[in-house]
C-alpha cells in the first residue's frame, strides 16, 4: 500500500524558516563578536611588544590605557567602557555559541554510534575546550597582571616588574600554561576567523582559499607576538 509520506509544505516551513533565520543572526553575532575579541587581542599584543622598547617605555604605555579619551572623558572611563564592551561581547559570543551547538544536535535524530572520523579540521573540534581553557585563563591573567593578587611582585604602578617576576625561569609553568592558553587562543582563532570570513564574506571555493589562508596567518602573527613576551623574559632577553 503506498503511504503518502508528503507534508503539507505550508505546515513545516514558516517556523523552519524562522529558525533558520534566527540561526543566521546568531552566526553573525558570533562572527561581529568574535572580530571585536579579535581586535582587542591584536591591540593587546602589540601593545605588549612595547616590552623590547624597555621599562619606562611598557610602563608608560600601561599608564597611557588608563588615560585614553581624556579630557573628553575622565580618567579610567574609556578603559571601563572597553572592559564593559569586551564582558557583552565574550558573554554574547559565548551564549550564541552554546545555543547554535544545542540547536545543531537537536536537529540531529540519532546521535552517533561511533564518532564519525571525518569532523573538519583539529581546530574546529577543539572550539569547545578551546573557548574553556581560554576563558580560564582570562581570569587567571587579570588575576595575575590586572589586579596584582596572584603576580609575585604585584605592583599595579610597576607592570613591566610583574611581567618579568611573572616569567621567571623558576616559574616555568606560569610560562607553560601561557602558553597552552596562547596556543589554545591561536586554534579557536583559526577556526572564528575562517568561521566568521565564510558567514560574513562570499561563499565560493575561492572566498573559502581566503577564509581559510586568512585565517591561517592572522592567528600564527598572533600567537608569535603573545609567546615572544614570556620567552624573552625566560632566555634572558627582556630583565
Ligand atoms: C604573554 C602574553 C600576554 C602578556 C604579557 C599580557 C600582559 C598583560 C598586562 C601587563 C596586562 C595589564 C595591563 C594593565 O592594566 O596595566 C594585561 C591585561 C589583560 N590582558 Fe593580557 N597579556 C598577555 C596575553 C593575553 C591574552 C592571550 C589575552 C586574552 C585571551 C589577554 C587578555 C587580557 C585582558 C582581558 C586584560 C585586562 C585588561 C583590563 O585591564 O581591562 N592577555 N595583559
Amino acid at each position: 500500500m503506498a503511504v503518502d509520506t508528503k507534508v503539507p509544505q505550508a505546515a513545516v516551513a514558516p517556523s523552519r524558516s524562522k529558525k533558520r533565520t534566527s540561526s543566521v543572526l546568531l552566526k553573525i553575532i558570533m562572527a561581529v563578536t568574535g572580530i571585536m575579541l579579535i581586535l582587542f587581542l591584536y591591540l593587546h599584543m602589540i601593545g605588549n611588544l612595547k616590552i623590547f622598547f624597555g621599562e619606562e617605555a611598557f610602563d608608560h604605555y600601561a599608564h597611557w590605557l588608563r588615560t585614553i579619551a581624556t579630557p573628553l572623558l575622565p580618567k579610567t572611563w574609556f578603559l571601563w567602557i572597553q572592559r564593559g564592551g569586551l564582558t557583552v561581547a565574550v558573554i554574547a559570543h559565548i551564549a550564541s555559541a552554546v545555543i547554535l551547538a544545542r540547536r545543531a544536535s537537536a536537529a540531529r535524530p540519532v546521535k552517533y554510534v561511533h564518532r564519525p572520523k571525518v569532523q573538519g579540521s583539529y581546530a574546529a573540534r577543539t572550539m569547545r575546550w578551546g573557548g574553556v581553557i581560554v576563558l580560564l585563563f582570562v581570569i587567571f591573567h587579570i588575576l595575575d597582571l590586572t589586579t596584582g593578587t596572584l603576580n609575585p611582585v604585584g605592583d599595579k604602578a610597576h607592570p613591566y616588574a610583574n611581567v618579568v617576576a611573572d616569567f621567571a625561569l623558576d616559574r616555568w609553568y606560569v610560562t607553560l600554561f601561557y602558553t597552552l592558553a596562547i596556543v589554545a587562543v591561536g586554534f579557536h582563532l583559526r577556526h572564528g576567523i575562517f568561521s566568521a570570513v565564510r558567514t560574513l564574506g562570499q561563499q565560493t571555493a575561492r572566498g573559502e582559499r581566503i577564509a581559510r589562508a586568512s585565517a591561517l596567518v592572522l592567528s600564527v602573527v598572533l600567537v608569535v607576538g603573545y609567546l615572544s613576551v614570556p620567552f624573552a623574559v625566560m632566555t634572558g632577553l627582556v630583565d
